[in-house]
């Protein structure tokens, strides 16, 4: 399978090259800055903003697949736009899409959400997804979109480097107890997005870990794994403060679930209790 990664420098990304290139497929990725020190794909430069730049990638390479894991948290038109562009062009060159979205497009009044709750975003960042979700729906109706939360891998994510620059007074601020998501480990979602992309499933899944954790019971955990002192972990109500974005959102994977091979471990099990 010709796959192409947009966003493959990214966390995600990375995993998503990796895990192609251990399976034989033929990988090309995209990155907006450098490419990583990742050898195997072909490395392309590429904005996702242009739409010109990302249909003529894409109709050069000729991929099987497209992934989007591209996105900029503050810049709608990298999220949105660059979503929608890439849609076009994957459309246009008869390859299957599987973007990429977010637990972000909720929320959290209604705490649990499944594959067929409607998006209420109350952030920029989740308005944007949730535009860039229906952008896809409209020019590529086989299309998967797959939302996932928190992503957590062996050390490297933006989520364990803050963890461990606050046990280690690096870093001031306070991991909130009252915020609450499904974090997902890293090598599962790209599992999960991979056998996706080779199946006939199309629309909205939902591709999380399986325990609801909050953001201070997660560095706690990170922080235990890593050998730091948890305790060191400063902690917080989020309620109150005029930070934008949802409290508590789950996402409830059930139907997806019943449809991968690929285990969505929660948080608890991949973080080793
Ligand atoms: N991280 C999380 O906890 C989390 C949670 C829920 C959902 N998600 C979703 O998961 C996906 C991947 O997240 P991630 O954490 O792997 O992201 P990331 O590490 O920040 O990587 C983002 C990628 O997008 C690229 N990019 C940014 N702006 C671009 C542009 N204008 N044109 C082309 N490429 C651009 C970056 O390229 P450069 O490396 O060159 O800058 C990088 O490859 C996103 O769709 C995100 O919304 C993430």
């Amino acid at each position: 399978m010709a796959v192409l990664v947009v966003g493959g420098s990214g966390f995600l990304g990375r995993e998503l090259v990796g895990q192609s290139l251990a399976a034989g497929h033929q990988v090309a990725a995209t990155c907006l800055t450098q490419p990583p020190d990742l050898v195997g794909p072909a490395w392309h430069a590429l904005d996702v903003r242009d739409r010109r730049q990302v249909a003529d990638l894409v109709t050069a390479i000729e991929p099987d697949v497209v992934i989007n894991a591209a996105y900029r948290k503050a810049d709608w038109s990298s999220t949105a736009d660059g979503a929608a562009h890439v849609a076009l062009a994957a459309a246009s060159a008869g390859a299957r899409l599987v973007h990429v979205s977010s637990d972000a497009v909720f929320s959290g009044a209604a705490v649990r959400y499944d594959e067929t709750s409607v998006p209420d975003p109350i952030a920029p960042y989740g308005a944007a997804k949730a535009a860039a979700e229906t952008a896809v729906t409209a020019i590529c109706p086989d299309a998967v979109i797959a939302r996932t939360s928190l992503i957590i891998g062996d050390g490297g994510s933006v989520h364990e480097q803050r963890v461990r620059a606050l046990a280690t007074g690096r870093m001031s601020g306070v991991l909130f107890t009252d915020e609450v998501r499904c974090p997902v480990h890293v090598a599962d979602l790209a599992a999960a997005l991979l056998e996706l992309a080779s199946s006939d499933h199309a629309g909205i899944h939902h591709v999380a870990g399986a325990d609801a954790v909050s953001r201070h019971e997660l560095g706690t955990l990170i922080a235990r794994r890593d050998g730091l002192d948890a305790a060191a972990l400063p902690s917080g109500r989020r309620a109150g403060t005029d930070l934008p974005g949802p409290l508590d959102v789950r996402l409830d994977c059930t139907a997806t679930r019943q449809r991968l091979r690929t285990e969505l471990r929660g948080a608890r099990q991949f973080l080793g209790h």
